[in-house]
């Protein structure tokens, strides 16, 4: 199984300890599962790497991009988690479930003066700037709040993070972040460290998501590290955080490989210990912001099959009633899922079909080339795993098809909503 949380009883796939099968009869599909002890274990796993390893000025921030609701706030609030938004609708959230704004810090390569305005009225802790524009933005609006801002400048280190293109970052040509090869960052500091309202707090990098590859993280940290000194010899200017922006990359598939986050961050550790050495650096408070693999594997979609089509010589069709509205990562990315028949689990596999959704778009896919058993028809539950991450927060109602609920499993036995599934008014709510 590719992740611990699965297991198997007569033939039914359990999930974070309970029967799917039940799930689904209970709740109804298409059903988001969210496995909250899992949420709270990676949170753990990472607070732990970064304390051993980074000491305890370092701080982890959930992206919330990855799964946000209310509830998920309120962990990251037990859990001591800062928080990474990129909207004034994922601070609107996370102000909702009480959450404390001043660990949140503000992302993405626009904000709007409004956002600008909402987030310091909302008291954010800090704007992480992806450009100069954005610098000036704020300026001005900490200048009219009479106020002293906390501010990241985002550059981008020119690193290939070798994960699909939708989702690397870090090059230099790259939508995000000011570039450091091209002098940009250089001038983005000067001017930044000019302005009367801002306190220039350190640097931030991502250089994508997904990311498996042995040494991206050291090989952009050594990059930030040496930019870092560089504006110490220059402006005298030595910045506090390094923040080294997404986490991990995730199992979908038995083939992809597993990360012992703790060993990786160790690894990265002795990297940033050894290159401060050698550039005679304080080690900047350490920064990292996971999303897809503080959730992913804490979820799970069940939907139910309709119809089976048959077209011999040619290809086989499960469908489902969800599809790209739940889950457009296949449609969006290609991306790899693994599948499985929930309620008979004991049956051989031998079936090779398409998991495909509901809507008319040919590619509404989940998943291609699926073995399932051959018996597989309407009325039986599939599982589709790791879809804590980058699902809910990417549905749409293409369709007409209302969002599905997100239901919460934890200590193997208790289930609660913690959002609703859409109805049918809901889709009308804002027609006039
Ligand atoms: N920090 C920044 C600045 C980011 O842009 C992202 C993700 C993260 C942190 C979180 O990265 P993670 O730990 O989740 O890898 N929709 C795509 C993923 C887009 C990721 C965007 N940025 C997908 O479904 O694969």
């Amino acid at each position: 199984m590719i992740c611990d949380n699965l297991t198997v009883k007569d033939g039914v796939l359990y999930f974070a300890g309970q029967n799917t099968v039940e799930l689904a009869k209970k709740y109804g599909t298409p059903l988001y599962l969210l496995d909250e002890d899992k949420i709270r274990e990676k949170c753990r796993i990472y607070k732990h790497a970064f304390e051993k390893h980074f000491g305890p000025g370092s701080q982890l921030l959930y992206a919330s991009k990855a799964n946000c609701f209310k509830q998920i706030y309120e962990i990251m609030t037990e859990e001591k988690m800062g928080i990474d938004v990129v909207s004034s609708g994922e601070i609107y959230v996370a102000l909702k479930a009480g959450y404390d704004l001043s660990d949140a810090y503000f992302h993405s390569n626009n904000k709007t003066d409004e956002d600008i305005s909402y987030a310091m009225e909302k008291g954010i802790g800090y704007f992480v700037a992806d450009n100069v524009e954005e610098v000036k933005a704020v300026e001005k609006e900490a200048a009219r709040r009479g106020i002293k801002q906390k501010l990241l400048l985002r550059l981008t280190p020119g690193i290939d993070p070798h994960t699909y293109e939708a989702i690397a970052t870090g090059k230099v040509d790259s939508k995000f972040g000011t570039p450091i090869e091209t002098g940009q960052a250089d001038e983005i500091v000067e001017f930044t460290l000019k302005q009367e309202h801002i306190l220039l707090e350190g640097f931030h990098c991502h250089v994508g998501s997904q990311v498996f590859g042995e040494d991206i993280f050291e090989r952009a940290a050594v990059v930030m590290l040496e930019f870092i000194a560089a504006m110490r010899d220059k402006y005298g200017y030595t910045a506090r955080v390094l923040d080294l922006g997404g986490g991990y990359g995730v199992r979908y598939i038995e083939s992809d490989p597993y990360l012992d986050i703790e060993i990786k961050v160790g690894q990265v550790a002795a990297s940033i210990k050894e290159t401060c050495r050698r550039l005679n650096l304080e080690m900047p408070e350490i920064h990292m912001e996971p999303g897809r693999s503080i959730v992913a594997d804490a979820g799970m979609t069940l939907y139910t099959v309709g119809t089976v089509k048959k077209i011999p010589g040619y290809k086989n069709y499960v469908s489902i009633d969800g599809g790209m509205p739940d889950n457009p990562r296949f449609a969006l990315y290609r991306s790899s899922y693994t599948c499985l028949p929930a309620n008979k689990m004991d049956e051989k596999c031998d079936f090779q079909c398409s998991v495909v959704g509901r809507c008319c778009e040919s590619g509404d896919i989940i998943q291609e080339h699926v073995m399932m058993p051959e018996s597989i028809g309407r009325y039986d539950t599939v599982a589709v795993c790791t879809t804590g991450a980058y699902n809910y927060s990417m549905a749409s109602n293409y369709n007409k098809l209302p969002r599905p609920p997100i239901v919460m499993l934890r200590g193997g036995r208790e289930s609660y909503v913690a959002v609703k599934r859409e109805s049918f008014e809901d889709l009308v709510r804002n027609d006039v």
